[in-house]
């Protein structure tokens, strides 16, 4: 069904590599079973890049990225590569495959297994049944911006400085995309910026306000300050549906959502481009929202469900393979309710397993999902 689809594997550095290879067996296992097959090639980026290559991504694997029809993403980094200049550090790599693919739409869902509701740092009924959806504006703001860098002046002090900067058009596609999935969902939305004290924060919100009389119906929206807005997640967490934010305050705002969850070892993310008006494709990648986490990297004790998990929104976003992504989620599920943790998302009484055994027990959810 899927043949001749592309697929780039970039695992990257700490624990990508650990959790990619445990998530290649699902890929392997579905091709097997339900003919989801995809043309897998694998590439090298961030540190590991900069070992082979000295640089955290090649053109070559630039222009395969581009050319793949989607691509999963492990992580990137390490307290090796701290001392490297800006240019050459392994996140360099990631925000290049960002930017060069204008994926500017980052999906950043955090949602609370039931198992799970209660390894969250906040009260259970806080947090169980929780799905809520973070919309990052992801290739424009303080990320990309110029000016920016580090000036000499006068006196001999330096000056370290940054833009954050937004047109109405990159507010205007992000908004639309921010619609869609509202209306896919429970048709609210949070617009977030912090038009209180940032000239791009209050042409977001004029912008967001247009987009929303013009195009916006079936949808309510309200805007909040930013600042507010972390204060809220930790209150009321289940206030939200969809937010949509800017560059910054999408990470941190998605870092803290993520945390809501009990872990980030369980989150995923998609990050999507335009949609081709002539070929129907847009650019993708998908990711663990977690880091490197090199601390606990070649100890086989990482948790792969977020980038199983992340591989299950790429059969949704780039193929429209919701059955096979609802197989998957099942078998995490029902693996997560049988009680089997790996070490960051362990509770009392539930069995502790390492990476591959956590694998091992999803592919035999599936085996027995799918009566094989
Ligand atoms: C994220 C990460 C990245 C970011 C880093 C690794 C560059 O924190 O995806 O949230 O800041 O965007
Ligand atoms: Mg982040």
């Amino acid at each position: 069904m899927a043949a001749n689809k592309k697929l780039l594997v970039l695992p990257g550095d700490g624990i990508g590599p650990e959790v990619m290879r445990e998530v290649l067996r699902v890929v392997d296992w579905m091709a097997k079973h339900r003919a989801v097959g995809f043309d897998l090639q694998e590439g090298l980026v961030g540190g590991a890049a900069f070992d082979a290559h000295g640089t955290p991504l090649t053109d070559e694997t630039m222009a395969d990225a581009a050319a793949a029809d989607a691509v999963l993403f492990g992580a990137v980094g390490g307290p090796q590569y701290d001392s490297l200049p800006f240019e050459q550090k392994p996140e360099r790599g990631l925000l290049q495959l960002r930017k060069e693919m204008d994926l500017f739409a980052n999906l950043r869902p955090a949602i609370v297994f039931d198992a799970m509701a209660d390894s969250s740092s906040l009260k259970r009924d806080l947090v169980a049944g929780l799905d809520i959806l973070i919309l990052r504006e992801l290739t424009g703001g303080i990320y990309f911006a110029q000016p920016r860098g580090i000036d000499e002046m006068a006196d001999g002090s330096r000056k370290g400085y940054d833009t954050n900067l937004y047109t109405t058009p990159e507010i205007e596609r992000v908004g639309r995309v921010a619609f869609d999935l509202a209306r896919k969902r429970q048709g609210r939305l949070t617009s977030v910026e912090k038009a209180n004290v940032m000239m791009s924060g209050v042409l977001w919100r004029e912008t967001m306000t247009a987009l929303h009389a013009a195009e916006g119906d079936g949808v309510e929206m309200s805007h909040m300050y930013a600042d507010n807005c972390a204060m809220q997640l930790v209150r009321n967490p289940k206030q939200f549906d969809v937010i949509v934010t800017d560059n910054l305050f999408g990470d941190i705002l998605s870092d803290c959502a993520a945390m809501l969850t009990g872990s980030l070892g369980m989150l995923p993310s998609a990050s999507l481009g335009a949609i081709d008006e002539t070929t129907g494709k847009r650019h993708a990648l998908y990711e663990p929202v977690h880091g490197s986490a090199p601390d606990i990297a070649g100890q086989g004790l990482a948790n792969p469900l977020a980038e199983l998990l992340s591989y299950t929104m790429l059969l949704r976003y780039s193929f429209d393979m919701n059955e096979d992504a609802d197989l998957i989620e099942q078998a995490v599920q029902n693996v997560l309710n049988s009680g089997i943790r790996t070490a960051d998302i362990m509770q009392d009484g539930m069995a502790r397993v390492s990476s591959t055994v956590m694998m091992d027990s999803v592919l035999k959810e599936l085996n027995k999902l799918a009566g094989v």
